[in-house]
């Protein structure tokens, strides 16, 4: 279906699966190599990144962990909005990461990460996007492996939701 709509908006298709699933695939193969003689520590940024987490831990055939992270928003003492970084139990000093995210947009929610991984000990960070949005970023940051850059504009499927649906999705759409 090339398409869709989901609640009150209508979206067409954008990147098909066949394409995500190549990318997947070729983005786990630059990991098995450039990780080859290490362990590294895969790290989910739920929700978005599950789906992507899943496809492409298949393709990974060197030896590696999982761990999953969320952002998790609470008020702050002083009554401002703050964030955490909550779910990593394993022991992350001196080891290899590897940030997964279904999309880059502002940037806002890896710069967090990043920021918060720095303050422990570990060997080394890199980031892998399914999408990343350029025209929109407002910090440093640019994946180390992406599936696809693309324009600023909302998008849903893989992994990603409008309003809670259509994270099922196969494809990526983009709003119309
Ligand atoms: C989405 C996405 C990324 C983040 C990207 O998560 O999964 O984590 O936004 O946007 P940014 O670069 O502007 O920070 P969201 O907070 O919508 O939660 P979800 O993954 O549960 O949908």
């Amino acid at each position: 279906m090339t398409e869709i709509k989901i609640r009150d908006k209508e979206f067409r298709k954008m990147i098909a699966a066949e394409d995500i699933q190549q990318r997947v695939k070729s983005i786990a193969a630059n990991i098995n190599e450039d990780y080859k003689d290490k362990i590294p520590l895969f790290i989910g940024v739920l929700n978005g990144a599950f789906i992507f987490m899943a496809d492409l831990f298949k393709h990974i055939t060197i030896p590696c962990e999982l761990s999953f992270t969320r952002l998790s928003s609470y008020t702050g003492t002083t009554g401002g909005a703050m964030k955490k970084l909550i779910g990593i139990s394993e022991d992350i000093k001196q080891r290899h990461l590897i940030i997964v995210e279904d999309i880059v947009d502002t940037g806002d929610t890896v710069k967090y990460i990043f920021d918060e991984l720095k303050k422990h000990d570990t060997a080394s960070v890199k980031l892998a996007a399914m999408l990343f949005k350029p025209a929109a970023l407002r910090h440093d940051i640019k994946p180390d492996y992406t599936g696809f850059e693309i324009p600023p504009a909302f998008v849903v499927g893989y992994g990603l939701d409008y309003d809670g649906m259509g994270r099922n999705l196969n494809d990526i759409y983009v709003l119309k």
